[in-house]
C-alpha cells in the first residue's frame, strides 16, 4: 500500500469539525461526501453535537468504533495539535488539514505548522495542507469528494494539483461547464507535509490518471521535480500553470550570463527547466483549460498534417492561418478523399482542405465527410467548424462527429460558434462528447501543442556523459584564490581551470614583468593580444587592459607600458581585500595568439536562487547583451541537451555558415557545453562563469576560447 492510499482511497472517514450551522465548511464537506456518494463509511466528530446532518457523530476521533483512513480536519487553529494527537490514538494515517492560519500567515502561524509537521511525522503520517480545500477522487470504487466546492466533478481521466484554494473552486466549477472530468483533484494548500513531487510520483503510474495538470506558485525542489517530470511527460502530459512570472529579482550580475537573466524580466530558469523535462507552461487557467480539453479527450496526433472540415469560409480562414503560423501543415487531400468528397457535396462546395461543405450541410454530412478526411492516410488530425445556420442542431452535429471518435484514433477538435444554450444542450445530451471550442484559434494552438508534444514524447532522452577531467586540480585552484581572499580567478587561472575540464583555450603565455615580456616574445609568432593581469581586474577592456593586433616586439613593449599605467586605478570591481591586494601586487601580463576568423560564441553560467546553476548559450562577442541570441539550461545537460541548445539559437543559421561559408563543427562545440556543464555540477564554488567570446570554427582543433572570468561564491552555501 501507498503512504497516500489512506487519504486518497479510504475505506473510512472521519470529519473532525463537521459542524451544525448549515454553509459552514464543516458541514459542506461533509455534506459533499454524502452527496457524492462516498463508497465507505463517514464519521462526523464534535463533541458538542449528537448527530449531524441526520448522522450520528462522535465527540472524538478515538471515540469512533470503526477504523478509520482518513481524517479530514476542519477545526479553529487553536484545536488542530490536539485533533492529531486523538487520530493518533485511534490509529489514523491520513490527514487533510483544512484550517488555514498556518505559514501563510506569517511568523506566528509558522511556529503553528513547524509544530503541526513535527507532530505528524512522529506519528508517522502523511497530511495534505493545512490551509486547503480538500481531496477528491472520482474513481468509481471510491467516489470521495472531501472538499467544500459547491460543484461535484465529473468523472475522469486527468489528475489536478493547485496549491490556490480559491482557484480550484473556481476551476471545478469551470470544469463541469467544460465537460471535463477529473481522477483526482487535490487542493494542496501550504504543502507542509506532502509536495507536489510526492503527487506527481503517485500518478506517475496510477491507472486511472493520463494527464497531470497543475496550478503552482512554487516547486519546492525543482531539480526533484525535473527528474520526475522528465519520465512522467514520455508517457503523461504534464500541463502547468506557474503563477508568478515577472520579477526575477535583481542579482550580482558582474557577467552577461547574470545580466540577461535578470534582465528578462521573465523566470528563465522556470522556463528552461519546463522545458527540459516536457512540461507544457501556459500562462492562465483559459489555456489550461484549451488543453486539458484536447488532451484529455483525444490520442497524440502522429503528424502535424490537419484537416478542417467547415460550413462557414471566414473562420476556415481563420483556422488555416493559425496552424500554418504556428507550425501546422493544412494537407492536400488524397485523390480519393477529394474524389468522394465531391460526389457527396453540392458543386459550390470547396473540397481542397479546408473543405467547406456550404451552410447547406446536414449533421449527416458532416459526419459522412468527416469519416473521408479521417480516412485518408495523409491526415493526422481533423478540425470541425460548425457555424450554427438555422434548422440545423449543433448537438445532432456533435454526435455525429462523436461516432466516428470511437472508430479512428486521430484527434478530432471542434469550434461551434454558438450561444451559451447550445453548449449546455450538448453537455446533456451529449456527455463525453468530443473537445468543443468556442474559436479556432485555441482550437489549432492546442493542436499545435499536441503535436509538440508528440516530438518531446519522441525525442530520445539523451544521457549525462562524464568525460575525463582533472576534478581536484580546478578544486585547488578554486581553493587557493578564495584562501587568498579573491572573488574572480585571474584571467591565466580561469584558463587552467577551463583546461582542467578539456575545454580548449588560446594559446597563451604569462609574464610577471615587462622584462619576462620581452622575453617570452622572442619565442612567439605574432600577431599576439596582450591582456593585464592583476586581482580584481575583470573588466579588462573598459580598464584598458587589453590591446590586440600587436605585430612587433616593439608594439608589444609600448603596449605593456601603456597598460601598467591606464590599469592601476580601474580595480573597482574587486572587494576591499581583493582592491588592498590588488594595489600591492604589481601588475602582470598574458601574451595570447591573436585569433582570427572564426565565429563568436558565448557559454555561461549563474546562479539562480532557486534553481541553482544556469547555462546559458548563445552568439558571443561584445554585442551579446544587445543582441540577446541566448538559451538557458538547469544542468546537468545531456548530450540531448546540449545539441538542442545549439539549435535553438536564432544566429544558428550564422553557425551553419552563410554565403558559401562552411559550417561550424557542431559536434565540437557541442561536446564543450557537455564538458561545461560537467564542470559546473563539480563545482559548486562558482557564482558565475563566462567563456566570451569562445572562437569557434569549421575544424574541431581551431576552437579556443579567448576570455574567461570565473567569480567565486563567497562560501558554499552562498
Ligand atoms: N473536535 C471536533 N469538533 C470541534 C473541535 C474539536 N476539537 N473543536 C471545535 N469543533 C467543532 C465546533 O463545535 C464547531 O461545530 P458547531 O458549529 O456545530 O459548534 C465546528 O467544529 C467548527 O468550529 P468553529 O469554532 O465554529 O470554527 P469555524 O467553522 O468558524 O472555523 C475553520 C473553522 C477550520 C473553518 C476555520 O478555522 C478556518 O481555518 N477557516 C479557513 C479555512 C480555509 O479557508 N482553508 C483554506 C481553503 S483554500
Amino acid at each position: 500500500m501507498h503512504p497516500l492510499d489512506p487519504i486518497f482511497k479510504p475505506q473510512s472517514i472521519a470529519v473532525v469539525g463537521a459542524s451544525r450551522r448549515p454553509g459552514s465548511i464543516g458541514r459542506e464537506i461533509l455534506h459533499n461526501l454524502i452527496e457524492y456518494n462516498f463508497h465507505g463509511k463517514v464519521f462526523p466528530v464534535n463533541p458538542k453535537a449528537d448527530f449531524i446532518h441526520s448522522i450520528k457523530a462522535f465527540p472524538t476521533v478515538a471515540s469512533i468504533p470503526d477504523p478509520v483512513d482518513v481524517a479530514v480536519i476542519v477545526v479553529p487553529r487553536e484545536e488542530v495539535l490536539a485533533v492529531v494527537d486523538d487520530c493518533a490514538r485511534k490509529g489514523v494515517n491520513g490527514l487533510v488539514v483544512i484550517t488555514s492560519g498556518f505559514s501563510e500567515t506569517g511568523e506566528e502561524g509558522r511556529g503553528f505548522e513547524k509544530l503541526l509537521v513535527e507532530k505528524v511525522n512522529q506519528y508517522g503520517m502523511r497530511m495534505i495542507g493545512p490551509n486547503c480545500m480538500g481531496v477528491i477522487n472520482a474513481d468509481p470504487e471510491i467516489r470521495m469528494d472531501a472538499t467544500f466546492a459547491p460543484a461535484l466533478p465529473l468523472e475522469g481521466r486527468i489528475g489536478f494539483m493547485s496549491q490556490s484554494g480559491a482557484l480550484g473552486v473556481v476551476i471545478l466549477n469551470m470544469a463541469r461547464e467544460l465537460d471535463i472530468g477529473f481522477s483526482y483533484f487535490v487542493s494542496m494548500g501550504n504543502k507542509a507535509n506532502t509536495s507536489g513531487n510526492d503527487l506527481l510520483l503517485y500518478w506517475e503510474d496510477d491507472p486511472l490518471t493520463d494527464l497531470i495538470l497543475m496550478y503552482l506558485e512554487s516547486i519546492g525542489n525543482p531539480r526533484r521535480f525535473m527528474q520526475i517530470a522528465r519520465r512522467i511527460t514520455k508517457r503523461k502530459p504534464i500541463v502547468l500553470v506557474k503563477a508568478g512570472r515577472t520579477g526575477a529579482g535583481a542579482r550580482a550580475a558582474s557577467s552577461h550570463t547574470g545580466a540577461l537573466v535578470a534582465r528578462q524580466g521573465l523566470d528563465v530558469a522556470m522556463d528552461a527547466l519546463l522545458d527540459q523535462c516536457g512540461v507544457i507552461r501556459v500562462n492562465t487557467v483559459k489555456e489550461l483549460f484549451d488543453l486539458a480539453l484536447a488532451f484529455s479527450k483525444n490520442p497524440i496526433p502522429r503528424g502535424n498534417r490537419l484537416g478542417i472540415l467547415t460550413n462557414a469560409g471566414g473562420p476556415a480562414i481563420m483556422a488555416t492561418d493559425a496552424a500554418i503560423s504556428m507550425g501546422l501543415e493544412v494537407s492536400k487531400l488524397s485523390e480519393r478523399a477529394a474524389a468522394e468528397l465531391q460526389k457527396l457535396l453540392p458543386p459550390e462546395a470547396a473540397v481542397s482542405n479546408p473543405v467547406d461543405m456550404t451552410p447547406k450541410a446536414s449533421p449527416r454530412t458532416f459526419a459522412a465527410c468527416a469519416r473521408f478526411l479521417l480516412e485518408d492516410d495523409g491526415i493526422d488530425s481533423l478540425l470541425v467548424i460548425f457555424v450554427p445556420p438555422m434548422m440545423v442542431s449543433a448537438t445532432d452535429v456533435v454526435a455525429g462527429i462523436d461516432a466516428l471518435r470511437k472508430e479512428f484514433t486521430k484527434p478530432i477538435l471542434g469550434v461551434i460558434m454558438a450561444t451559451e444554450d447550445s453548449f449546455d444542450e450538448i453537455n446533456e445530451k451529449q456527455p463525453g462528447h468530443m473537445a468543443i471550442y468556442h474559436f479556432p484559434e485555441p482550437a489549432v494552438q492546442a493542436l499545435a501543442t499536441m503535436e509538440r508534444h508528440r516530438h518531446w514524447r519522441e525525442r530520445p532522452m539523451g544521457e549525462v556523459r562524464q568525460f575525463p577531467a582533472e576534478r581536484e586540480a580546478a578544486r585547488e585552484l578554486l581553493e587557493a584564490a578564495r584562501t587568498l581572499g579573491e572573488v574572480h580567478l585571474s584571467t591565466p587561472d580561469a584558463f587552467r581551470l577551463l583546461e582542467c575540464y578539456g575545454i580548449p583555450v588560446a594559446r597563451s603565455a604569462a609574464a610577471a614583468t615587462i622584462e619576462e615580456l620581452e622575453a617570452q616574445a622572442k619565442r612567439v609568432r605574432f600577431p599576439v593580444v596582450l591582456k593585464a593581469v592583476a586581482p580584481g581586474l575583470v573588466h579588462k577592456t573598459e580598464a584598458g587592459g587589453v590591446a590586440v593586433d600587436i605585430r612587433t616586439l616593439e608594439e608589444l613593449i609600448a603596449a605593456a607600458r601603456r597598460m601598467s599605467e591606464a590599469v592601476g586605478g580601474h580595480t573597482a570591481t574587486a572587494t576591499e581585500a581583493t582592491a588592498q591586494l590588488a594595489s600591492s601586487t604589481p601588475l602582470s601580463f598574458l601574451m595570447q595568439e591573436y585569433v582570427r576568423g572564426g565565429r563568436e560564441v558565448i557559454v555561461g553560467m549563474t546562479q539562480d536562487p532557486n534553481f541553482g546553476p544556469l547555462v546559458m548559450f548563445g552568439l558571443g562577442g561584445i554585442y551579446v547583451e544587445t543582441v540577446k541570441d541566448v538559451t538557458f539550461r538547469v544542468p546537468p545537460l545531456t548530450d540531448v541537451d546540449a545539441r538542442e541548445m545549439i539549435r535553438q539559437i536564432r544566429g544558428y543559421r550564422l553557425l551553419e555558415g552563410v554565403r558559401g561559408e562552411p559550417p561550424i563543427h557542431f559536434e565540437a562545440l557541442a561536446v564543450i557545453l557537455e564538458r561545461f556543464s560537467q564542470m559546473v555540477e563539480d563545482l559548486p564554488q562558482m557564482a558565475e562563469v563566462e567563456v566570451n567570446p569562445l572562437m569557434v570554427f569549421p575544424e574541431a582543433h581551431d576552437f579556443c576560447a579567448v576570455d574567461a572570468r570565473v567569480r567565486l561564491t563567497l562560501s558554499i552555501a552562498d
